[in-house]
């Protein structure tokens, strides 16, 4: 069984099933499907706006499972035959779409209405003390990773991570839709896509930085910072079952 994030990221799992027998078979994938979101679309208003949020979950995330599927299918197909040049073209497509998968995934559940219990910082009390004694004060982190986020050229994403091996904390950000994938626990991140502000914000990105604070899911990103990285991922699995 291949875990799918380590079929797509680690070469040695996909060719082991190709080294495994003069002609591997490969069985069935299981479609990624969209996950409800855990709150209305216009639950984040008026920090974000009901029409974003339905579009950038319905359509958008919805298109990058579409095409993961699509390009997953073709890559096991392909390696089923033995045929690596067909598998390799499909590389490209699976990592940027499953990357929107997995990161438009934490991205929901990281966001909370403002009004609910979990859009308190005072439900994440480790990460606040952890963020203090490493930029002295919330506040202080706010301005660093909001100075990261805007300097982000083109799309991307900004993440708040808690390093691999060190344990600590780190703002990373990411082009387009590479993800969190090396190791590291991604435990709260902020989408610097414009299809994630324009419509309400238009080019005022700093004022979508500044608000999304109001809607930041403390609990999730507690749970997420104390928590083994695996449970992180944990929505996210779904299974390619080889058959050699
Ligand atoms: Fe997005």
């Amino acid at each position: 069984m291949v875990g799918v994030w380590e079929f797509i990221t680690n070469v040695t799992a996909a060719s082991s099933l190709l080294s495994s027998g003069a002609a591997p078979s490969i069985g069935a994938i299981t479609p990624y499907t969209l996950p409800a979101l855990p709150y209305a679309y216009d639950a984040l208003e008026p920090s974000i706006s009901g029409q974003i949020m339905e579009l950038h979950h319905g359509k958008h995330h919805q298109t990058y499972i579409t095409n993961l599927n699509k390009a997953l299918e073709a890559s096991v197909a392909a390696l089923a035959q033995g045929n690596l040049q067909d598998h390799a073209a499909q590389l490209s497509a699976i990592r940027f779409n499953g990357g929107g998968h997995i990161n438009h995934s934490l991205f929901w559940r990281g966001l909370a209405p403002a009004s609910s219990q979990d859009a308190s910082p005072d439900t994440a009390p480790r990460l606040q003390a952890a963020i203090a004694s490493t930029w002295g004060d919330l506040d202080a982190f706010k301005a660093a990773f909001a100075a990261e986020l805007l300097a982000i050229q083109g799309s991307g994403w900004g993440w708040l991570i808690r390093e691999k091996g060190t344990g600590l904390l780190r703002i990373v950000t990411l082009a387009n839709q590479e993800a969190v994938v090396m190791g590291d626990v991604p435990v709260l991140g902020v989408d610097m896509w414009e299809h994630a502000y324009y419509l309400q914000y238009l080019n005022g990105k700093a004022a979508y930085v500044e608000n999304i604070w109001n809607v930041i899911n403390w609990k999730t990103a507690e749970e997420r910072f104390v928590g083994e990285r695996e449970d992180v991922f944990a929505g996210l699995k779904a299974t390619i079952s080889p058959s050699v």
